[in-house]
C-alpha cells in the first residue's frame, strides 16, 4: 500500500524505454516505485518541465518498479512527450483517483476505444492475472490506430475469452463503431462486468445498453485537470471531481450527471459542449 503523501511528493523520473504503439501513439516507460504500485484505472500527473502538467493513465505496471503512460498526441503537452526519449527526464506525481473495482467472478467485458487502451490495458492484464475470463472489444478509426491488439491476445489466451478489432473505417477487424459491437455481444452471451474507457459518446452510447442488459458498468471520463487532488475544480462533472470521486465511476452514477456525455470545462473553467 503506497501512503498518500508518497503519492503527492513530486518525483523526477527517467526515461528507460519508449515504444511507438500506433502513428499517433507511444508509450513511456519509466522507473517509479509509486506509479507501479497503481490499480487499473488510476492516473499520474505528468510534468513537462517548463510546458505543463497532465493527467495521463498509468498503462503498464510491474513488480519491478516499471510503469508506463501511453500518450496520444493532441496539443502542446502530448507533442513534448512524443518527442521524449530515452534517458530524459520528466516530473510525476501520484497515482491519484479511483481506479476500476474487480470483478472475481463471471466474464467480464472491455470496451477500449482509441487511446483509452491505456487505462483497459492494465486491468486486462490484472484480469488474466486473478484469472478472470474476459473479451475485449478494441475500438479505432482504422488498423494503424488500434492499440495493445497482442498484449490482449495474451492475456485472453490465459484465461479465456477473445479480441474483437473494430475499425471505423472497416480496414481491419469488424467495421462499425465498438458500442454497436458491445451490443450484439451481449445481445448473444452473458457478461457480469463492462468496464470501458475512450471517446466520452462511446461511454454515453454504452450506458443505456448496460441498463437493457442489466449488467454493472464502470467507465473511466476525462476531463481538464490542473491540481488532480480535488482543490481547483477544473475537472469537476455537475458536483463530482473527476480527479478524486473518478476517474472511474460507475453507471449508476453516471446516470445521475446532467453533465456527462453533454459537456466539460475548458482550461479556463468555463463549461463548453463536449
Ligand atoms: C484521468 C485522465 C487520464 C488520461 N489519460 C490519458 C492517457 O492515458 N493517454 C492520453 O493520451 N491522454 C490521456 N488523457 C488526456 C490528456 O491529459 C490530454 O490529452 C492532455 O492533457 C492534452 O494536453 P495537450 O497540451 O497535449 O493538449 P491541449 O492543447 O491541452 O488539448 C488538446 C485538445 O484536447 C482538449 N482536452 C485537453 N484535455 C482534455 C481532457 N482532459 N478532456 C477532454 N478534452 C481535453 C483540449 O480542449 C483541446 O481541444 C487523460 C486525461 C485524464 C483526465
Ligand atoms: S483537477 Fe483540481 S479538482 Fe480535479
Amino acid at each position: 500500500m503506497v501512503t498518500p503523501e508518497l503519492n503527492h511528493k513530486p518525483r523526477i523520473v527517467k526515461v528507460e524505454r519508449t515504444i511507438r504503439e500506433t502513428p499517433t501513439i507511444k508509450t513511456i516507460r519509466f522507473k517509479d516505485n509509486p506509479s507501479s504500485k497503481a490499480i487499473p484505472g488510476q492516473f499520474d500527473m505528468v510534468w513537462i518541465p517548463g510546458l505543463d502538467e497532465v493527467p495521463m493513465s498509468i498503462s503498464y505496471t510491474s513488480t519491478e518498479g516499471l510503469a508506463a503512460i501511453t500518450v496520444r498526441s493532441v496539443g502542446p503537452a502530448t507533442e513534448a512527450l512524443h518527442s521524449i526519449v530515452e534517458g530524459q527526464m520528466f516530473g510525476v506525481r501520484g497515482p491519484y483517483g479511483r481506479g476500476f473495482t474487480l470483478t472475481d467472478n463471471g466474464e467480464a467485458l472491455l470496451v477500449a476505444g482509441g487511446s483509452g487502451g491505456a487505462a483497459l490495458a492494465p486491468l486486462s492484464d490484472l484480469l488474466s492475472k486473478i484469472g478472470v475470463k474476459h473479451t475485449v472489444i478494441v475500438g479505432a478509426q482504422t488498423s494503424s490506430e488500434l492499440l495493445f491488439l497482442d498484449r490482449y491476445e495474451r492475456n485472453v489466451s490465459a484465461v479465456g475469452g477473445s479480441v474483437a478489432p473494430v475499425t471505423e473505417d472497416g480496414s481491419y477487424g469488424i467495421e462499425g463503431l465498438a458500442s454497436e459491437v458491445a451490443q450484439d455481444m451481449l445481445r448473444k452471451h452473458a457478461y457480469n462486468m463492462i468496464y470501458s474507457c475512450g471517446p466520452e459518446a462511446m461511454i454515453k452510447s454504452l450506458l443505456p445498453i448496460s441498463l437493457r442488459y442489466s449488467i454493472p458498468f464502470q467507465a473511466s471520463l476525462e476531463r481538464v485537470m490542473k491540481c488532480g487532488i480535488g482543490i481547483c475544480g477544473s475537472c469537476v462533472i455537475d458536483s463530482l471531481r473527476v480527479c478524486r470521486e473518478g476517474p472511474v465511476f460507475d453507471g449508476e452514477t453516471l446516470r445521475r450527471l446532467d453533465e456527462f456525455g453533454m459537456s466539460r470545462r475548458d482550461h479556463s473553467g468555463r463549461r463548453v459542449p463536449l
